[in-house]
């Protein structure tokens, strides 16, 4: 049987894209750009993005193309034996990711409740902390939640790569880039919000240690949904007629747009409203409730932003699960169902410690974290830029001439940014990467 395809170009890319957006640029950039100093972070990481990211997003996708595999599949046909556990250790991070990240996909199901009752709509920055605070400590709450969002998740994977996938992401990147901005707008004429965005924009250089470095290098990874195979899968999916270096432009800018317009819309409400910067987890869950709050019609336009941002974490959701699943039926030949289904339970399972651990369970800690920012480190901070890189030595020095003509080199024309791509594989992303995951980690 042929491989499925992408219906069209624009499908694939609104695919990949709604693999990328999600949770990562709507609920964790703002805060971790936040508890970073702001400017300086943001400058940093677009110079991670536009560098290694718009590279690892070509490699990926290239490698899944050549191969006509998801990652493992394609690690092994392309590497040899020896590389396949690159692939395997992208499956283990989509595992560990998904069990977190459903989660907070949960959080934002209790947070469409909670605009519904109008518990959330109020302007006062109190009341908003300790409703957040006292839902994600809550034992049991969060956990209901959890198991909601991961049944949706299987949900969507079982309907299959086109009909789920790409339907599901074709309504919702329009809806969500006008509801932003109807959200920024608001949000800048609030009084004192421009000191957020000054905040955000005006770099201080001063304010840059190691963390902010290896945040800024994780975050990339993360919202771009890169460095654990993710993208070789979409990517395997393409058809050959489809250029692959304007396609990652395309998610890359998408993906980036929506981590700054996240950014000016949370980062002024913080400051409007007198909000900690460096909250945290909670930041977009209390902050823009208190935005709808001076809005007209406010309770309306929670509702709906909550239910963009539970969708937008769907289709990043659908892609870690697809990784993993996909996985279960390729090398275990297990039916796609039992798969989906046996995974998810584990996937949920280790959300709760991760969810406790935010509450009942704070006190249990190993090198000074819990459950969830372990999960939450280990996978952004240092697999997915360690797999980026493995990805990349592969790429640059092993395969090079399928990945040249994968992007587009086999049409015999001189591409000008093609010696910057294989420079960036072979020597910047190993070199770089590996100064800052040994510099932070040891
Ligand atoms: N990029 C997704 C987000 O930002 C998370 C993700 C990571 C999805 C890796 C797939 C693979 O929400």
């Amino acid at each position: 049987m042929a491989r499925s395809q992408w219906g069209s170009r624009l499908g694939f890319i609104l695919a990949a894209a709604g693999s990328a957006v999600g949770l990562g640029a709507i609920w964790k950039f703002p805060y971790v750009a936040s508890q970073n100093g702001g400017g300086a972070f943001l400058l940093i990481f677009i110079g991670f993005v536009f560098t290694l990211g718009i590279a690892m997003m070509m490699a990926e996708m290239a490698l899944g193309r050549a191969a006509q595999s998801g990652a493992v599949g394609a690690y092994r046909k392309m590497g040899g034996k020896r590389w396949v556990w690159v692939g395997y250790m992208g499956v283990l991070v989509g595992f560990l990711i998904m069990s977190f990240y459903s989660v907070v996909g949960g959080w934002t199901i209790a947070y469409i409740i909670k605009s519904v009752t109008g518990e959330v709509i109020s302007a006062d920055a109190k009341h908003l902390g300790s409703v957040f605070g006292s839902f994600v400590s809550d034992p049991v709450q969060p956990l209901v939640y959890h198991a909601l969002f991961m049944a949706l998740t299987v949900g969507v994977v079982l309907g299959g790569v086109q009909k789920g996938i790409e339907n599901l992401s074709k309504f919702l990147m329009p809806a969500l880039f006008v509801m932003m901005l109807v959200l920024i707008v608001r949000g800048l004429f609030l009084p004192g919000a421009l000191d957020g965005v000054a905040y955000f924009l005006n770099p201080d250089f001063s304010k840059v240690t190691g963390k902010t470095v290896i945040d800024a290098l994780g975050l990339a990874f993360f919202s771009l949904s890169l460095g654990m195979g993710a993208m070789v899968a979409y990517g395997s999916y393409v058809s050959k007629d489809t250029s692959i270096p304007s396609s990652a432009l395309w998610v890359v800018s998408l993906t980036t747009g929506v981590c700054i317009l996240a950014g000016l819309m949370v980062l002024p409400a913080v400051f409007a409203f007198g909000f900690d910067p460096a909250a945290g987890p909670g930041l977009t869950f209390i902050t823009m409730p208190a935005v709808f709050a001076k809005m007209v019609g406010g309770q309306l336009f929670a509702v709906v932003f909550f239910i963009l941002l539970m969708v937008a974490a769907l289709t990043s959701a659908v892609s870690l699960m697809e990784v993993v699943t996909s996985f279960m039926i390729d090398e275990f030949h297990m039916k796609r169902v039992p798969a989906a289904l046996s995974m998810a339970s584990l996937m949920f399972v280790l959300g709760v410690p991760a969810s406790l651990s935010l509450g009942e369970w704070s006190g249990y800690t190993l090198f000074g974290k819990g459950v969830f920012d372990l999960l939450d480190y280990t996978t952004s901070n240092i697999l997915m830029p360690l797999g980026g890189v493995l990805l990349a030595i592969l790429a640059g020095w092993k395969i090079w001439p399928e990945i040249h003509a994968q992007l587009g080199g086999d049409r015999g024309e001189r591409i000008v940014w093609m010696p910057a791509m294989k420079a960036i594989s072979c020597f910047v992303a190993p070199a770089l990467v590996g100064v800052i995951l040994v510099y932070n980690n040891l």
